[in-house]
């Protein structure tokens, strides 16, 4: 026997057991449990039943419609409709302006789509007759592109620029002054096999900005609004198998639609999946764990099986538990199965099977440092008269999750504080475009902070970032809008809420309830609803219901700015998300904390946006504020000639805080669960108080990924254990000779002193609610500061900090020295510019320029700056505060990659990095 054959014939034993139950199936089944064979034909090493093709390489792109096409336009859009900041009240419809005749829209097209995500069936929406956008040359498949530009998906169409000059279309430091907006048109062509013939395909975006519409061959075949969700396209019915197919995809991307740089283009990875008409459905799987101890949980299985067939099947579904090694392999054979079931499938039609089984001595998913993100993989394997048509892998993980509203979040019963961030999609340079490298670089430069959690504000994030968080043991506040009915732009999500929250919300479910780092889900950002009584409240609670539905497993939340504990949108949410109201301003003895934990005596209370303290990494300005700081003003914090905001870390704009303050609001109130800071990372976009700028100022972390000082003060808090200390301001100050220029150091140990050119300063310890150490009295004269610290009074940790002389070269620094020549994989490299001893100079802006030889291509160059308007593609780029940054992507070649930074005066410097093939 062939072992091909020999494969068959076991396949169709096993599916008779399950359907018969068959003796000799049986006790081959029975053998598998008991581990006695060795990795024979089970689930897991079924050959592909299911494809999951990459589709982001070779497409072709062009902006704007084709010269008379003005039919496409999903909805009418209100026009100049002003706003409230922070979450006003807006229209709950979009209405046309007076005098405007209402334009042909195409909304009864796209609304279709939604349909699989729509509860009630009558409900539903029914596609029109005929075929949308025929006419349009663009969407014919013999239109010829190849005048148009060539590039690979992920693809952001806005972070090339230009910069917007004022005056024009999107001149707004909100969106971060790139041309984001617009019509976006990408074609591709498929060539797919015979084989696909009989086969079902589907098109999965995980996410294009916005307004997406699809065509395949010529043929309309659906579309998806909203600009961060994931969707699916059954392009079955327009595919030509054997044939070359024609895929074409269209996004209308608004202006004036976001509150920051939401990106413009199909910004996510897109795939191809074919698979069996007797299938798992889309997200078809849903894991709960709803008993875990050390020596035993339960776990709990939903399969969704959709029959696309014309007759109606009958099939089987078996699934197995395999655990995952830390790289996402699996280990061993199977821990656990689930009980067999057969189910009848009307045609057309879905049918759903729930089991149960245990995983002894379960190996739990739990954050860093005190437990560990083990993860497991249940596979599942639908067979259909003695043939395996479908193999599904759901990865996920063992935990349990307890909010308690006296003593905060506990998973497997261990305490967590959350010590999280709020972050935007945006990868700074590389604009919106996913790179999973540079995700997971944002991820580990907050680890390294302390950081354990993240709430993906303000919309469902990349599937990416759950994974990665998943593998790295964060825990995430998975978050679907920043408004409902009533808007914060003139044309932002309230336009699209009536018609689709109910799918994007429980589409967002499906996608990520697998995923063991989601704890909550946010269903808004300071809706404007919190204002609203008791109709704004009824919003919240259909979403809340919405929620409970998919997933009764997690709680849901809601940031709340302007919600108070007298008013009855918190009534509708389960885990009270205060913004900023918690801790209440710099000098505010209004701390909601406890208002809301009285009021809500079972609710689990927690910051979910907190400080917003803003800086700009290396500037320091004078005199510094006292005590917890001051709201950013001409004379405190803010360098109105330049735009700059003092790196002190007591600046922050009105409604906001210094990380100081929200740390002593949290031990004074141990009930609170914690707090998402807002920003770990800066992002393109809302650059308060500057709106003449590019980039926000909130980020603990650069736009270019470089520390400011406040990743400091958070280490310090967050890592006890870890010993650091970290002195600011630099100390190159030759026009303050003889000024006084306070000195502060962030330290994880309790005390410290303070040496000037050898001479003590005095030595400080931190009281009660005090979480940095303050020399405010030092009087500035060149030379070495140094702080030597204490814990319990032994020696803990130190940090020096030296006066620059000139500026004499340059020095270069891969975050790693190997890639991957996937032509994906990316090198941050750090340029400094230093004086002849390696200092940093700390204020240094010299142009520097870079050149690449080798199987690599320099991706993007940066430095951080909020107020630099120089392109992120160019080859020069200016330093700012003496650092600069350029990220080397690897090209598809195997090879050292060599990069130069010269700059005029200076010694230049190189480094190399090698490109790896795969094995
Ligand atoms: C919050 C809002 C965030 C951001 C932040 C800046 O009110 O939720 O999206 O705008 O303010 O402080």
């Amino acid at each position: 026997m062939s072992s091909n054959s020999f494969w068959r014939f076991w396949r169709r034993q096993s599916v008779n057991y399950i359907i018969s139950g068959g003796l000799l199936a049986a006790a081959l089944a029975l053998i598998l449990q008991n581990g006695c064979a060795s990795q024979p034909e089970t689930a897991a090493s079924s050959p592909p039943t299911r494809e999951r093709i990459s589709l982001d390489m070779d497409w072709r792109f062009a902006k704007g419609d084709p010269a008379g096409v003005s039919n496409l336009l999903y909805d009418v859009r209100p026009q100049g409709r002003a706003r409230g900041r922070r979450g006003g009240a807006g229209a709950a419809e979009p209405t046309n302006a007076p005098s405007e005749p209402t334009p042909a829209v195409i909304k009864s097209w796209v609304l279709p789509s939604a349909n699989d995500f729509i509860k009630d069936a009558a409900q539903r929406h029914t596609r029109p007759e005929g075929n949308l956008g025929a006419e349009v040359v663009y969407t014919q498949p013999n239109f010829d592109d190849r005048s148009w530009q060539k590039l690979n998906l992920p693809h952001d169409w806005g972070i090339e620029g230009p910069w917007i000059t004022n005056g024009t279309v999107g001149n707004s430091g909100g969106t971060g002054r790139l041309p984001f907006f617009g019509i976006g048109w990408y074609r591709k062509s498929l060539d797919l096999p015979k084989s696909d013939a009989g086969q079902e395909l589907f098109l999965e975006v995980d996410g294009a900005m916005a307004y997406a519409t699809v065509w395949l061959n010529g043929q309309f075949v659906g579309g998806w609004p909203y600009g961060y969700a994931s969707w699916r396209m059954d392009l079955t019915p327009y595919a030509k198998p054997g044939e070359q197919n024609e895929l074409v995809i269209r996004l209308d991307n608004p202006p004036n639609s976001s509150r920051w740089y939401p990106g413009g283009g199909i910004y996510r990875n897109v795939w191809l999946t074919k698979a069996a008409p007797v299938q798992v459905g889309q997200w078809g799987t849903y894991v709960t764990t709803p008993e875990v101890s050390a020596s035993a949980a339960t776990v709990n299985l939903k399969v969704t099986l959709d029959n696309k067939s014309k007759a109606t099947a009958q099939a089987s579904v078996a699934t197995e538990i395999f655990a995952l090694d830390e790289k996402g392999n699996r280990e061993g054979t199977a821990v656990a199965r689930f009980p067999a079931a057969s189910l009848q499938i009307a045609a057309g039609g879905s049918a759903v099977t729930e089991g149960k089984t245990t995983v002894a001595n379960p190996k739990l998913w739990g954050p860093y440092p005190t437990q560990k993100p083990n993860r497991y993989v249940a596979v599942t394997t639908v067979s259909e008269g003695g043939q395996v048509v479908d193999s599904y892998e759901t990865p996920f993980g063992i935990r349990s999750l307890r909010f308690d509203p006296n003593e905060g979040f506990f998973i497997n019963g261990q305490h967590l504080k959350i010590q999280g961030v709020c972050d935007h999609h945006d990868l700074g340079a590389l604009g919106t475009a996913l790179s999973r490298r540079a995700l997971q670089r944002q991820l580990e430069t907050l680890v390294d902070m302390g950081c354990n959690a993240i709430r993906t504000s303000h919309n469902p994030p990349a599937p990416e970032l759950l994974e990665l968080a998943d593998e790295m043991g964060l825990v995430v506040m998975d978050e679907a809008f920043d408004c409902w009915l009533s808007g914060k732009t003139d044309l932002d999500y309230h336009l699209l809420f009536a018609d689709w929250h109910e799918a994007d919300m429980r589409a967002q479910v499906h996608r990520d309830r697998n995923h063991p780092c989601v704890i909550m889900w946010s269903i808004g950002n300071e809706v404007g609803e919190q204002g609203q009584g008791a109709a704004g409240a009824a919003v919240a609670q259909n979403l809340t219901d919405i929620v409970h539905e998919e997933d009764p497993t997690r709680p849901t939340t809601s940031a709340e700015n302007s919600a108070r504990a007298n008013s009855p949108f918190p009534k509708a949410i389960d885990a009270l998300g205060l913004n900023y109201q918690g801790a209440g301003a710099a000098t505010s003895t209004n701390y909601q904390y406890p208002v809301f934990h009285a009021s809500f005596p079972t609710n689990f209370v927690y910051g979910s946006e907190t400080e917003s303290t803003i800086s700009s990494r290396g500037v320091y300005i004078f005199p510094v504020a006292k005590g917890f700081g001051a709201s950013a003003s001409a004379s405190s914090g803010e360098d109105v000639a330049n735009h700059q905001i003092s790196s002190y870390d007591l600046t922050f704009p009105n409604w906001a805080q210094a990380p100081d303050k929200e740390f002593m609001a949290q031990e004074r109130f141990p009930f609170v669960g914690g707090e998402f800071v807002w920003t770990g990372w800066d992002y393109l976009g809302e650059p308060t108080p500057f709106n003449s700028s590019r980039s926000s100022y909130f980020g603990i972390i650069d736009l270019a990924g470089f520390k400011k000082d406040r990743f400091y003060i958070y280490q310090a808090h967050w890592r006890p254990d870890f010993p650091m200390a970290h002195i600011l301001p630099h100390w190159t100050w030759p026009e303050r000779a003889g000024q006084v220029t306070p000195v502060h150091v962030y330290t994880s140990g309790d005390e410290g002193e303070l040496f000037l050119n050898g001479q003590s300063l005095g030595r400080k310890k931190k009281g009660q609610f005090e979480y940095r150490l303050r020399w405010d009295d030092v009087v500035y004269q060149p030379g070495t500061l140094k702080v030597v610290t204490y814990k319990n009074g032994k020696p803990w940790a130190t940090d020096e900090m030296k006066t620059a002389g000139t500026a004499a070269k340059l020095a270069a620094k891969p975050d790693r020295e190997t890639i991957h020549a996937d032509g994906q994989d990316l090198s941050f490299v750090t340029v400094r510019v230093e004086d002849a001893a390696g200092v940093m100079a700390p204020r240094a802006d010299n142009s520097i320029h870079f050149d690449i030889t080798g199987p690599g291509e320099i991706a993007a160059t940066d430095n951080g700056d909020p107020t630099s308007f120089e392109s992120f593609q160019a080859h020069d780029h200016k330093a700012f505060n003496g650092l600069c940054l350029v990220i080397i992507r690897s090209t598809k070649g195997a090879g050292p990659i060599v990069l130069r930074a010269s700059s005029a005066g200076l010694k230049g410097a190189e480094v190399t990095v090698q490109a790896e093939a795969a094995r």
